[in-house]
């Protein structure tokens, strides 16, 4: 399909028929988020595919139960990976693009372009940021693939809650399933399946693009 009809005809969808994605198409949906760009190329991010019952079942549980979670045939967690921004980590991927060691020493101490040095927060709200991108692009990719999906941002995670503890339980039973490391924090999710409803149009309630949209000046 054309790139602009397929984002028009992209729609979040919340009610799954009871069918297999193929783990080709998976594997594809995957690769389309590893491809997608970011910050000096630091990829701070993870996407683990979930098929599990019982582990989607957790994962709903961990985005306020909301139901097209457990009963999504695929969810893809999306991890902001903050350690992708280690000075080992992040050192080696500028390494690759052929800087010197002086070269990303000055990079380390210029905050625009090392989010580390503008606290935990920053880095956290810069990884979510480079996710986003991927998430689009996996959500794009799923669409060609005839599977519908629908992002999943109301987690309880370090960006939703002010305080953490009252779901520091399934905060951390997610984890532990996950196998995910300090650091690593689930920022969204994307729910993936065949739409219930095939007739469905879609109901893109926007803005006006008038008012949303300018050339030079608004
Ligand atoms: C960052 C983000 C978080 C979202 N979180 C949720 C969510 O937790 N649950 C849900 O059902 N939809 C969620 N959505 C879907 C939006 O409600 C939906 O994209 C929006 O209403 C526009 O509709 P459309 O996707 O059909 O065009 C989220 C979308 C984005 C971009």
């Amino acid at each position: 399909m054309d790139l602009l009809n397929l984002i028009e005809a992209r729609k979040s969808v919340r009610k799954y028929e009871d069918k297999k994605i193929p783990k080709e198409d998976l594997d594809k949906i995957l690769r389309a988020g590893w491809l997608a760009p970011s910050w000096m190329n630091s990829q701070p991010w993870k996407f683990i595919a979930v098929q599990n019952n019982e582990t989607k079942a957790m994962l709903s549980e961990l985005a306020g139960f909301q139901p097209h979670v457990k009963n999504a045939d695929a969810v893809i967690v999306c991890v902001a990976d903050n350690n992708a921004w280690n000075r080992e980590v992040f050192g080696e991927v500028l390494k690759k693009r052929g800087m010197t060691d002086d070269g990303i020493d000055k990079i380390f101490k210029i905050e625009t372009f090392y989010p580390p040095l503008l606290g935990q927060k920053t880095t956290l709200l810069r990884s979510v940021e480079q996710l986003t991108y991927a998430i689009s692009y996996m959500m794009l990719e799923a669409k060609e693939l005839n599977i519908d999906s629908c992002i999943i941002g109301a987690i309880a995670n370090e960006i939703t809650l002010k305080n953490t503890d009252d779901k520091k339980q399934i905060i951390e039973k997610v984890n532990n399933t996950l196998n995910l490391k300090d650091g690593e924090v689930i920022a969204t999710m994307i729910t993936l399946g065949y739409s219930e409803n095939k007739e469905e149009k879609t109901n893109k309630q926007r803005k006006n693009i008038e008012d949303i949209v300018f050339y030079e000046k608004c």
